[in-house]
This record gives C-alpha cells, structure tokens and sequence, in this order.
C-alpha cells in the first residue's frame, strides 16, 4: 500500500461525534465543604472524540474523509467544529440548536482522574432524519462507509443507512453498540470488542467456542465479515471463508483508549484503498499496536506504518 493509493481512499464516517475534555489540576488539600479533594485546574485540553475520532484516524492515513453528524450548537459543539477545522477531515458537521453535545470531562491529577463527567443528550428523530438527505448525497462520492456507534443515539436510522449504502455498492463498517444488533444486517463488516461481543452474543470458553458464536452472529446478520477486537489478545476476523487470528502487536501500552477508532479508520483506509479484507486487518493491528503506545495524540499516519526501507 502506498501513500498514493490511500488518498484514492473515500471514507464517509456518520455516527455519534463527542468532545473529550481533560482539565488537569493541581490537587493539595482536602476541601472544607465536603470529604473530597480540591482540585485547582491549570490546563485544558480538548480532544475530537467518538466518530470524529475515527473520522481524524482516517484522515491521518491520507484517505479523503467526511465526518457527518449533528451536534449541539453549544460551547462544545463549536470547539468540535473549530478543532476539525485543523485537521484534513471534511466536515459535515450540523449545529443544532437545543441540543447538548456530547461532552466527556475528565478532571485529571498527578497523572489520574479524579472523576469524569459525561454531558449527553438524544438528538430528535427529526433533526436525524434530515441528516438521511445529507447522507444520501454523500453517498454518492464515497466508497465506504464506517458508522461509529456510541449509544448516543445519532445512528435512530442505521439500518435504512445500511441498506442504502449496500444498495448502491458500498462497503459499510459498523463500530456496534448494545444487545441487538439486527440493525447492522447486511454490513460488510461488523468491529465488536470483547465486552460488546459477549454482550451479544454469550461469553465463551476457548477459541473454538467463539468461531461457533462469531460465525452464529455473522450469518444471522447477513454480514460479510466479524472482527472481534481483543485488546492484548490482538482480533480475529470471521467470514465465510473461516477465521484468521492476529496476535497484538505492542511494544509499549501507553494509553488503550481509541485503540478501536484506530482500528475500524484503518480498515476503512484500506479498504477504501482497494486492499483486500485480510491485509486491511493485518494493518490495522499494526495501527492499533502503535496507538496504544502513544500518550495524547490518538491516530497513526503512513509513515509511521510502513516506515521507510522497512
Ligand atoms: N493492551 C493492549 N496491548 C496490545 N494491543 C492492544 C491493547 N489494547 C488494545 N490493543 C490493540 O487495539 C485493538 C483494539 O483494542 P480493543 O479490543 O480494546 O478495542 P476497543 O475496546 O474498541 O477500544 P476503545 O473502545 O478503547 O477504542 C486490539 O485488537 C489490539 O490490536
Ligand atoms: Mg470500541
């Protein structure tokens, strides 16, 4: 895979966009009010999250990449905007009014969060439905489609999303949430955790019991492929043509957070790209295995990849 044929790559991400907050802080006393810390906040830092993540990941790559959601016309939903404004991402972004952003606000000290904040809110079934039009038209100049799906409730349409994008020849990869998952039928490819996936589909004993689960699952939902994510164990990939196994990849395990926006960008990179289903997933372990190495910066670029002369 060359840089060049990456940019070829077009990469629509529609899902549930987040902002990660971090304030970290100074802790030194216990507070007057109440048995807690005080903690004296001296930086913050605001960081692309959920789909926006997966969509900034993408990009990293050199794939041509838009990022389509709604968001809260609020404090956060304007820094999402801003801070995608410095980033290749072509953003499609709407700012609703009424609406919170989705906000994770993390209160950090010596290094430890201290307690983290989640602001949230469901977006309208109407505001969603616009969105449908949008996506129909950004359809049309993309060949693959990831839906990064945080139970926030901006995918109400996904199966209708799914299906249109089948329908006209795309590839469709689904970061899943929650216990039913028949929504997804029909998608190219289905990126569960381990957690997400016995939430599904039953915990299981040996590898033997999770290829019956997986492949149970796959042909159920009509799906191409199953890529369970495994954190230290690496993933294993399910398709008809059977199942391949990758060992995790890390010399050092920094920051595991992201790791699977990591994984799903760099699958829809590739295949973008036109490399097949096995050498996408052998790279994105390699991608996901340099994230996690990483303190602050959450995506990988090609040179990182295949560095030179390698
Ligand atoms: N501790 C680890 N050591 C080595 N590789 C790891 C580790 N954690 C994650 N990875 C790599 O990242 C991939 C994705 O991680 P994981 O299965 O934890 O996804 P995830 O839970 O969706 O991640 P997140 O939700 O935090 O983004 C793994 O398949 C593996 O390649
Ligand atoms: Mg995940």
């Amino acid at each position: 895979m060359t840089p060049d044929q990456l940019r070829q790559a077009r990469v629509l991400v529609v899902g549930d966009v987040m902002l990660d907050r971090y304030w970290f802080s100074s802790v030194d006393r216990i507070s007057p009010e109440a048995p807690v810390p005080v903690a004296l906040v001296q930086r913050e830092q605001d960081r692309l999250g959920g789909a926006a993540n997966v969509a900034l990941n993408a990009a990293a790559l050199g794939a041509q990449t838009t990022l389509l959601s709604v968001v809260g016309a609020d404090d956060a939903g304007r820094r999402l905007a801003t801070l995608l404004a410095d980033t290749p991402v072509r953003s499609a972004l709407r700012q609703v009014p009424g609406l919170r952003t989705t906000l994770k606000l993390r209160v950090v000290a010596r290094q430890q969060q201290l307690i983290r904040m989640d602001f949230e809110a469901v977006p309208q079934r109407e505001v969603l439905l616009d969105l449908m039009d949008r996506y129909e038209q950004e359809l049309g100049f993309h060949d693959v489609v990831v839906l990064s799906d945080y139970g926030k409730g901006g995918l109400d349409h996904v199966a209708r999303m799914v299906q249109r994008a089948r329908e006209l020849g795309r590839k469709v990869l689904i970061d899943p949430k929650g216990r039913d998952y028949s929504r997804y039928r029909g998608a190219t490819l289905i990126t569960p955790n381990r957690a997400e996936f016995a939430l599904v589909a039953g915990d299981w004993r040996d590898d033997t019991e999770l290829e019956a689960r997986a492949q149970a699952l796959r042909t159920e939902l009509d799906a191409q492929a199953l890529l369970v994510t495994r954190a230290d164990e690496g993933m294993s990939l399910f398709t008809a043509a059977g199942h391949l196994h990758v060992a995790a990849q890390a010399k050092e395990v920094f920051d595991v957070s992201g790791a699977g926006d990591t994984v799903i960008a760099t699958l829809a990179a590739m295949l973008g790209a036109g490399e097949s289903l096995e050498q996408a997933v052998r790279t994105a372990n390699r991608a996901a295995g340099i994230v996690v190495g990483k303190l602050g910066t959450a995506s990988v670029d090609p040179a990182e990849l295949w560095p030179a002369g390698a």
